[in-house]
């Protein structure tokens, strides 16, 4: 409808699915469970929220125009979305391959599909193509999956080589893409089939809401999502598409501030004597740096800082004032957390530090406040 992106994301309105009678610059919440089909005569027709409801509807809409897919199922959480993936794509018994380093509620979810339907993880380090392909020639893969970048370890994955590699073998790629977002990146556009996110983060922008959205590349795809979702019960409530819509506009200025601001906290940090590494996409230190700036318009506000030691990561969060202990990343205002307890915690150390994470790794979620107010908080948080 649009060919700008920040021009579809400030008139959101003008993809619900039927215009407001009175032009209203936020489309109504149909908060209702059921619709009377007998007052109803046009192409559509609602019967039920769980199934349908017109403001879920525009965002959803607005979802598969800026990923450039076919359709859209809002879900009632981020973990949500990549659940109805598995319900669409897996059955019993079958295998996938996911990127080692992922979301700790991801990995969680993936040890219950194992458990409850004899799924076979294969995990992998999707830097690693050979390794993959070898997957990939040896079992029944039905659905390969990643984040980029990924949450915590942020690292950056190849996303058009993993989509020719997996239809290769005939194997389905999503791609969770909440660090990112669609201002940034757009995997259905590098070839992946499915792009999911949670909307609580960057999309939503204000850490009010807990929320997804799956966006299928194509119409049978989409189809597929729908039936599930309503079949599973996934869909979003209206009231939260209400609160989602808010943050949209500013997704862009968001996005950028986030990216800016993060890169100074970064670089300020990468010269500290306490600090043994930063992982942030965007310095030249990290080994996928010419990726991410290829992949990426913006860089997630989110990035990892391994202190010399437990201890001083430990004193670091307890005695920062402004940056408060919290996980989930994408709110205005900073966050830190230890991942290996807080976010990650359903990872064994061992498998974290498969991925390099440790007890002394600390991941940060820059806000929108001012960088010398931040810069103090950690000065004296160290002393
Ligand atoms: C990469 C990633 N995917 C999915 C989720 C799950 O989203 P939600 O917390 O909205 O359920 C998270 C949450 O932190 C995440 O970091």
């Amino acid at each position: 409808m649009y060919k700008n992106i920040e021009t579809a994301l400030s008139h959101i309105a003008k993809f619900a699915p039927f215009e407001d009678v009175a032009g209203a610059s936020h489309f109504p919440i149909y908060n209702t469970g059921t619709f009377d089909l007998k007052k109803q005569n046009g192409d559509k027709i609602y019967d039920y929220t769980r199934s349908d409801n017109p403001t879920r509807e525009m965002l959803e809409n607005l979802f598969t125009e800026v990923e450039n897919g076919a359709g859209c199922v809002c879900t009632h959480t981020g973990i949500a979305s990549v659940a109805l993936l598995f319900e669409t794509v897996l059955k019993a018994n079958s295998h996938i391959i996911v990127e080692a380093d992922c979301y700790g509620g991801t990995f969680r979810l993936l040890k219950v599909f194992k458990e409850k339907y004899n799924i076979t993880v294969h995990f992998a380090n999707f830097l690693e193509f050979d390794n993959v392909e070898e997957i990939l020639k040896n079992n029944p893969i039905e659905l390969v999956l990643c984040e980029s970048p990924t949450n915590p370890g942020l690292k950056i994955i190849d996303l058009e080589k993993v989509a020719t590699l997996a239809h290769k073998y005939e194997a389905l790629f999503a791609v969770d893409n909440s660090l990112a977002t669609f201002i940034s990146q757009k995997p259905l556009d590098l070839g992946a089939d499915f792009s999911l996110f949670s909307t609580t983060k960057y999309i939503s922008g204000h850490g009010a809401v807990v929320a997804g959205a799956i966006v299928a590349k194509t119409q049978e795809l989409s189809q597929q999502i729908h039936y599930y979702a309503n079949a599973h019960g996934r869909s979003q409530n209206p009231m939260d598409v209400y609160l989602i819509s808010l943050g949209i506009p500013t997704l862009k200025v968001r996005m950028k501030e986030h990216q800016d601001l993060s890169i100074k906290i970064a670089q300020f940090l990468e010269k500290q004597e306490y600090i043994k590494k930063v992982t942030h996409p965007a310095l030249k230190s990290h080994p996928q740096y010419e990726l991410a700036n290829k992949q990426m318009k913006y860089m997630p506000g989110v990035f990892c800082v391994d202190f010399t030691s437990e201890e001083l990561a430990e004193k670091f969060i307890e005695k920062t004032k402004i940056f408060g202990e919290k996980c989930s990343f994408g709110s205005p205002d900073s966050r830190v957390e230890i991942p290996a307890k807080i976010s990650h915690a359903s990872f064994s150390k061992e498998e974290l530090a498969a991925i390099g994470i440790s007890d002394s790794t600390v991941r940060f979620s820059i806000g929108l406040e001012n960088i010398e107010d931040l810069i103090e908080d950690i000065q004296q948080a160290v002393k």
